[in-house]
């Protein structure tokens, strides 16, 4: 009975589950290699709740239950900096960097290559965090640099951030910097949330951070899934024995339990630095985060010192910028595009721009309602931004710079392509064409869709070429493809024998195909790869699949009631099984697919990452999938094996630290072959 024990028992107890807490919980979001599973946390956390609520004169500050929760004071009130949080100078070409290197080489006096930290520049909102005797005991923003605002309420509600320091040597007074900054996913999933809820969308992960923080209510701060990465020191009392590298300094911070980011890494000279920062490029995309260049930071902290200061900025580091992300235009025209099943996709023709290294002069607009909700207009001023690879977007409008007269976006009343009916059924987003395969637009993108390179894969079937081959009337269906002959495409203009035979090639080489992508290749709406693919595995041959009824279909993974509709009501259309037997009838197959004792690699995940010399990662997946195996594109310790080609991303690391086996090619090749 915990009333008999004693007091003394009891604060043991609550030492313990805290003890055991911040150590899964540091595992968990510092670490990344959480060692227990949910529920056996939740069970501890719990635990130390109830035992907490029954006896409150154990509770602690630092208790992991006290993240939200502990009483707010002085939320927001001015904090003056000890020392000064200063900015960074940007660099934005090589040449830039090369100088900012001479500029050293000339202030120390000293020859070869100089040794640098390298770090990501992180998009977020800089953060001051100060620990006595290892406790966190206020957190600010960097406000003007020498007063920020008052968030230790809101810091305390990041799980990353610990409120008591782990480890040795823990100076009496120490004040860490980071960011604090939202994932590309929280982002997301945030406006999705504050969508539903008609509430403000925010444009970038930056200002998502920033407003995070901004909250009164704590609760709000952490439900937001805040992260920190901590990159530097502020103030420090002289019980402290620095580090004479920055590096080491940053190694010391993950001693104490401090999140820092696994991508920082010591170079030599600015050949390192440069490499650094096109690795960097590389992989952007695909780090969960936004970053919006890399730093580079003397490692020697004499030689920092030597450097000092130069206004607001050390000369000892530079930040060295990706090309602009995010650029104002302005929107000239707003016209629609017709998509395989009839869709209007508003478009911005915007007065082209150079943003994240390439010039953007269209940018979807998704569809009418978020055209709406976003206000653009033709003739405003937008923000459009371009990260890394993706698909240029408008982030929206500025509103004081809007010209007089404009007018918001109206639904057009017929097809611009098929002059058809447009409609747009009450409470969807998106307005549709009633033309069907009439329309033009629909027609050719269907031909696009199933010659596209995951669906049948017909190379040389572009844009110019199916145009072509409609406006000549050579095909009206998917089937059509198939009776097409060298002499009869060699007659088209500017078409060449060796073309046409390339063009005749590449559609008989597509008959020898799998079931899935097959199946997606036919353009059943909502029926894509993965639906394709769950199909395939589920049925394993087409006919079982064409007379299936809802009901069956549901019990395959992923299909829903709405799917399972679609599927039977396009099986049903005598003119889609027509043109399923034509196409079988001119040869189109593959093999059902095998069945499960045929499959080895059921129950394991691959994650496959960097080029593969021997295969493209598209015929690796499929062979896998063949296999039983599957393939998603993150690594976690569930993960089975992580197959690496030549550059593999973060991915690689990620396995490293999570001690998932790695294969090269060649392990990956042995594995194949000693499981086919
Ligand atoms: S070092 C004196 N390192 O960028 C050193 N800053 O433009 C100053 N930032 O206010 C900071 N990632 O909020 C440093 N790895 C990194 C950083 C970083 C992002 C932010 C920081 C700073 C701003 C300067």
């Amino acid at each position: 009975m915990t009333s008999k024990k004693s007091i003394d028992d009891l604060v043991k107890q609550a030492e313990e589950l805290r003890r055991e807490i911040d150590e899964h919980n540091y595992r968990y979001y510092v670490l990344e290699e959480p060692s227990i599973s949910d529920a056996e946390f939740d069970r501890l956390f719990r635990n130390l709740q109830t035992l907490e609520e029954a006896h409150p004169e154990l509770l602690t500050p630092d208790s992991p239950t006290q993240r939200v929760g502990a009483a707010v004071i002085g939320a927001f009130a001015p904090v003056n900096h000890y020392v000064p949080m200063l900015s960074l100078n940007n660099a934005f070409s090589e040449e830039e960097v090369q100088a900012f290197d001479q500029r050293i080489h000339q202030r120390l006096g000293i020859e070869g290559p100089l040794e640098y930290c390298c770090e990501t520049k992180l998009d977020g909102v800089a953060v001051s965090i100060v620990y006595e005797e290892g406790l966190l005991i206020r957190a600010a923003t960097r406000g003007d640099g020498r007063t920020g605002e008052e968030i230790t309420h809101n810091i305390r509600t990041i799980p990353s951030v610990p409120l008591k320091l782990r480890g040795k040597n823990i100076p009496k007074l120490l004040e860490i910097r980071g960011e604090v900054y939202l994932g590309k996913a929280e982002f997301a999933a945030l406006n999705e949330r504050s969508l539903e809820r008609g509430e403000k969308i925010f444009v970038n992960p930056r200002n998502a951070a920033s407003g995070s923080l901004r909250q009164l209510d704590p609760t709000i701060t952490a439900s937001r899934n805040l992260k920190i990465y901590c990159f530097s020191l502020g103030a420090v009392s002289d019980d402290f024995d620095m580090p004479e590298r920055h590096s080491d300094f940053l190694l010391k911070m993950k001693e104490w339990g401090l999140r820092v980011s696994p991508l920082a890494d010591v170079v030599k000279g600015v050949e390192g630095c440069l490499a650094y920062y096109n690795k960097l490029q590389k992989i952007r995309g695909e780090l969960p985060y936004e970053i919006d260049g890399v730093v580079y930071k003397v490692n020697n902290r004499n030689y920092q010192q030597d450097l000092g200061f130069v206004s607001r900025a050390p000369r000892w580091a530079v930040a060295h910028k990706f090309p602009a992300s995010e650029e104002l235009t302005l929107v000239q025209d707003i016209d629609f595009q017709v998509g395989r099943t009839g869709t209007l996709t508003p478009t911005a023709r915007l007065k082209p721009v150079f943003v994240g290294g390439a010039t953007v002069s269209n940018a979807t607009l998704h569809n009418l309602d978020e055209t709406w909700r976003k206000d653009i207009r033709v003739g405003d001023t937008v923000i459009v931004r371009r990260a890394g690879d993706v698909i240029p977007e408008v982030v929206g409008a500025v509103i004081e710079k809007r010209p007089k007269g404009t007018h918001p976006v109206s639904l057009p009343k017929t097809c611009p392509v098929c002059g058809s009916e447009v409609i747009k059924p009450e409470g969807e987003a998106y307005a549709k064409c009633t033309g069907g395969l009439y329309c033009h637009a629909q027609l050719k993108s269907s031909f696009l869709h199933f010659a596209s390179r995951r669906a049948m894969d017909i190379e040389g079937l572009g844009e110019r070429m199916v145009d072509l081959l409609l406006e000549t009337n050579l095909i009206s269906d998917i089937s059509d493809l198939y009776c097409l002959t060298e002499a009869k495409i060699a007659e088209l203009p500017r078409m060449g024998e060796k073309s046409a035979e390339n063009l005749i090639n590449a559609i008989a080489h597509s008959k020898d195909t799998t079931l899935a992508r097959f199946l997606y290749s036919l353009g059943i709406p909502n029926v894509g790869e993965a639906t394709a693919l769950n199909l395939a595995m589920h049925f394993k041959s087409l006919e079982p699949i064409m007379n299936a009824d809802e009901e069956t279909l549901q019990s395959v993974p992923d299909i829903g009631p709405i799917v399972a509709a679609q599927i039977v009501a396009f099986f049903r259309q005598p003119c889609n099984q027509e043109i399923i037997q034509k196409l079988r009838d001119l040869g189109v197959h593959w093999q059902d697919i095998v069945t499960e004792e045929n499959q080895p690699l059921t129950d394991q995940t691959f994650v496959l990452t960097g080029t593969l010399q021997s295969l493209t990662r598209d015929e690796a997946r499929e062979r896998l999938q063949a296999l039983g195996a599957k393939v998603t594109n993150s690594v976690s310790a569930k993960t089975s094996y992580v197959v690496a080609g030549v550059d593999p991303g973060s991915k690689l690391e990620k396995a490293e630290k999570l001690n998932v086996p790695i294969l090269d090619e060649e392990a990956f090749l042995k594995l194949l072959d000693s499981v086919s």
